[in-house]
């Protein structure tokens, strides 16, 4: 039997696979289509101090192997989400990471500590640094060692609670940055958030995205995800959670060997939203072919040439 418990900061997790933000709206709202008993964490969409609308549509297209998202951050507002959605959370055993955004230092604090303020069972907190989708705010934040740091120590010291920083693979250097979060006392950092694409229509020749650019996601990213956690795993001691194109059981390996402690499942959840308690019980089947006793001992684990 494997043991699939898996540890990040001081929170222990059942098992490794979660989902990612922005592909499983609150948590509440889609219990009726699958079991979320059986998810590791659910991520919430990024919460912002007001509500949004977000971007105009045409807001997200599929594209080869993927898809292409320009949401924009809608999201029903701090104060909402404390009314509406924290009281819900009481019927949910599965862990909630509650994913923050801001447009300044103040914002993702203030959202921040009126979380803290109320009680709930969140076990911690993703914060956004990495959405390329908003002229300003989101990846801002994301692409400066300095401004990485500085933001996560600001928020440190405002929590005791899980705090993950969400990396950017728009970046020259990724694991700078996660240096800087680790310097900053991030708990753990998630790699990767969506690449900058665009999708052009050829009989229409417009673009089939409102904002022109949108963020690339699904198995298409899957090799750029798994470089760019190999490269941060290389710099840092802190635990990282794998996202981009994770799909099958196998994926889930393939991040956990270039350095991944967990994983989220994002898009795969858009073509079948039980997709992560598929892909679980598929790792479950690969760990027991390969008689594997702890599933963390895979962490890191890549065989390399050289
Ligand atoms: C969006 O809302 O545009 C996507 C969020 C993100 O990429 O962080």
């Amino acid at each position: 039997m494997t043991d699939f418990h898996i540890k990040i900061g001081s929170v222990e997790f059942m098992n490794p696979v979660f989902v990612a933000s922005g592909t499983f709206g609150y948590g509440v709202e889609i219990p009726d289509l699958l079991d979320i008993s059986k998810i590791g964490a659910i991520v919430t969409k990024s919460i912002s101090l007001m509500p949004r609308e977000g971007n105009p549509p045409p807001r997200i297209v599929e594209t080869s192997s993927g898809m292409i998202n320009s949401i924009g951050l809608a999201n029903i507002g701090v104060e909402k989400y404390i009314e509406e959605m924290l009281p819900q959370y009481a019927q949910i055993s599965t862990p909630i990471i509650a994913n923050i955004v801001g447009w300044t230092f103040d914002e993702y604090l203030e959202v921040l500590r009126k979380l803290e303020a109320v009680s709930s069972n969140i076990i911690g907190y993703e914060i956004n640094i990495s959405c390329p989708n908003v002229k300003k705010g989101g990846m801002e934040f994301g692409t400066d060692p300095e401004t990485v740091e500085k933001l996560t120590s600001l928020l440190r010291k405002a929590t005791n609670r899980l705090l993950i920083m969400k990396l950017s693979p728009n970046v020259a250097d990724i694991a700078s940055i996660a240096l800087s979060a680790e310097r900053g006392g991030a708990d753990a950092v998630s790699a990767i958030n969506t690449v900058v694409g665009m999708s052009i229509d050829p009989y229409s020749h417009q673009s089939n995205i409102f904002t022109t650019f949108g963020g690339l996601s699904g198995p298409a990213i899957k090799p750029i995800g798994l470089a760019a956690v190999q490269k941060v795993y290389r710099k840092v001691s802190i635990p990282i959670v794998g996202i981009g194109g994770i799909s099958s059981g196998n994926d889930v390996v393939e991040y956990m060997l270039a350095g991944a402690s967990a994983v989220q499942v994002g898009t795969a959840t858009f073509r079948h939203p039980d997709a992560a308690n598929q892909i679980f019980d598929q790792l479950k089947t690969y760990c027991q072919t390969q008689n594997i006793q702890q599933i963390s001992d895979l962490t890191g684990k890549v065989k390399l040439h050289s």
